[in-house]
């Protein structure tokens, strides 16, 4: 069976003026992911250096270009998962860290624990030698100017993922032995408030990954997301006999009749199936599976070029 890697840069109204550099980041972080898989790395460096990609690429709403919470400052939140041994890291409402998805791996592979959050995240951030990063560097100006633009929460809620706001990053994976793992990182929605926490970090939710039955990373209202456990309900789907196309797809309408809400998924199965499915009007995805990048931003578009590493 060929490995794939499969990333999403979020699913929201990329307008058009953001499409090119949105297709690109996504490519640029399969590419990196599916590199670091085919030198020998594992499935976790793979979704961990594909999701870092993301959150260094200011296009992305996850590490740097963060959107801003109600009081101006980023708030992050990052999941990562091995499917092989239901391992699981997360953190939430982390604030000086560039690359949250490499502390949820720390407090995965360095804790006993599963989720830290806030200044208890920041300071085991800190403990262990992760840099800390002065909150404005994460900043980019085009943030702080649609953070201006969009002051009041509920203004920003009524049009998310459907003109302005940006989401989430992630990626998933399968090895040609059929294990799987996923990441999940965000800066959550603009004008949060204080101490929310979304579906990205929340296990099931923004992302989980069981050999059993492949690896899902969500994007979209987290609000509606965590409502319906919407990683895991695709994977129920999964189980029950479906294809992952499909079971994507019956989940985010579910989500969409029962809380409507919107969003994405990326999903793989241990038999090497694999889908990028959305109910925003358009989400940036990649997938790097033999010698082929397939991407794509709007509804049934699935482009193809060659893989070059
Ligand atoms: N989907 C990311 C969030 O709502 O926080």
């Amino acid at each position: 069976m060929s490995a794939v890697l499969v990333v999403h840069g979020g699913a929201w109204a990329i307008p058009d003026e953001l499409a090119p550099v949105s297709v690109q980041g996504v490519k640029a972080a399969a590419r990196h992911g599916s590199s670091v898989l085919r030198s020998g790395g594992s499935l976790v460096d793979a979704v961990e250096a594909a999701v870092r990609a993301l959150e260094d690429n200011t296009v992305f709403n996850a590490g740097h270009g963060a959107t801003l919470k109600i009081d101006g400052e980023v708030q992050l939140d990052a999941i990562i998962v091995d499917g092989k041994t239901l391992a699981f890291g997360s953190v939430s409402c982390v604030k000086n860290i560039a690359n949250p998805v490499s502390l949820a791996r720390a407090v995965m592979e360095k804790t006993s624990h599963v989720m830290l959050t806030g200044r208890g995240a920041d300071k085991f951030a800190e403990s262990i030698g992760i840099a800390m990063v002065p909150t404005d560097k994460l900043v980019t100006e085009c943030e702080r100017k649609e953070w201006e633009k969009h002051k009041k929460y509920i203004a920003a809620v009524n049009e998310e993922f459907n003109t302005q706001a940006h989401d989430t990053v992630g990626a998933v994976a399968l090895d040609s032995a059929g294990n799987v793992a996923c990441a999940t990182s965000t800066g959550g929605t603009r004008h949060k408030m204080v101490g929310r926490v979304g579906d990205s970090p929340v296990i099931g939710c923004g992302a989980y990954a069981d050999n059993i039955s492949g690896a899902v990373s969500c994007t979209g209202h987290g609000e509606s997301i965590l409502k319906v456990t919407l990683a895991r309900l695709i994977l129920s789907h999964v189980e029950q006999g479906k294809s992952v196309e499909d079971a994507s797809q019956l989940s985010l309408q579910h989500m969409g009749d029962r809380v409507q809400g919107a969003g994405g998924a990326i999903v793989v199965s241990p038999s090497g199936q694999w889908a990028a499915t959305f109910t925003t009007k358009r989400m940036a995805w990649a997938a790097a599976e033999d010698d082929v990048l397939w991407f794509g931003i709007d509804p049934k578009e699935k482009l193809k070029e060659k893989l070059s590493l």
